[in-house]
């Protein structure tokens, strides 16, 4: 579905990406692993978008999607949930999530999606006439990945779902990933934590200064001894 081959992205003449080659398959769950500043967040802008890259290409179902502007690439069906979720605090859930329906055909359904979004979301139903400012983390999270999904993607990317939540809230929020793989979205994940991640995802890469290190299945990267002593503190 996705294929990432010889990304290269310089900020300025700061070079963070070298060579990165990573690939999705449809219905699948894979994770972008790495430190801090590896460049986990600008593989992830770039494939939306957000950043253009130097050289290399990225395709989405055989099209290449490098250099589309993001609109455009959302409308082949990629969404993009940023690290920090970035709501807009000072409006209501319900105002947020419509933001998300931001293609002219998930415009047309975001009635209907947003009902979906409130089936899988329960706690999100109650809260909608409330600011998206006065949720605890995990529902502003839990909001942020449902504004994300009111595109109604192929591709849901994730940027950090996990940052700065609660143990309990963090098992909530890859319960809410798998449901998201099960109504068959494809889900494209950057996280730090790295037990967690690959207990949920199908294969994982590690990022290490801009290109991949490691790669393979998730249950055969949680057995490596590198990724043990370099993420798990084994
Ligand atoms: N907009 C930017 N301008 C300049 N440097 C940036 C910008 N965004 C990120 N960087 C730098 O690029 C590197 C990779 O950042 P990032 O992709 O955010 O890493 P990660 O998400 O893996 O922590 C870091 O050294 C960071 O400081
Ligand atoms: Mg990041």
């Amino acid at each position: 579905m996705l294929r990432i081959e010889n990304l290269a992205v310089s900020y300025g003449r700061a070079k963070v990406l070298l060579d990165v080659n990573l690939a999705v398959n449809e219905g699948e769950v894979v994770a972008v692993l790495g430190g801090n500043g590896a460049g986990k967040t600008t593989t992830l802008k770039t494939i939306s978008g957000l950043v253009r890259p130097r050289s290399g290409t990225i395709s989405f179902n055989g099209e290449p999607i490098s250099g589309l502007p993001s609109h455009a690439i959302a409308q082949l069906g990629i969404a993009h949930c940023p690290e920090g979720r970035r709501l807009f605090g000072g409006m209501t859930v319900e105002d947020n999530l419509f933001l998300g329906a931001a293609t002219p055909a998930a415009r047309k359904n975001q009635h209907e999606t947003l009902d979906r979004m409130y089936e899988l979301f329960p706690i999100m139903k109650e809260r909608r006439k409330q600011h998206a400012g006065l949720l605890s983390g995990g529902q502003q999270q839990m909001v942020a990945i449902a504004r994300a999904l009111m595109a109604e993607p192929k591709l849901l990317i994730l940027d950090e779902p996990s940052l700065g939540l609660a143990p309990k809230i963090v098992t909530e929020v890859f319960e809410v990933i798998h449901q998201v793989r099960d109504a068959g979205v494809t889900v494209l994940l950057v996280e730090q934590n790295v037990a967690q991640a690959l207990g949920t995802a199908d294969r994982g890469y590690v990022i290490e200064q801009g290109a991949v290190a490691l790669e393979g299945g998730a249950q055969e990267l949680l057995k490596n001894e590198e990724l043990q002593k370099a993420y798990l503190g084994i």
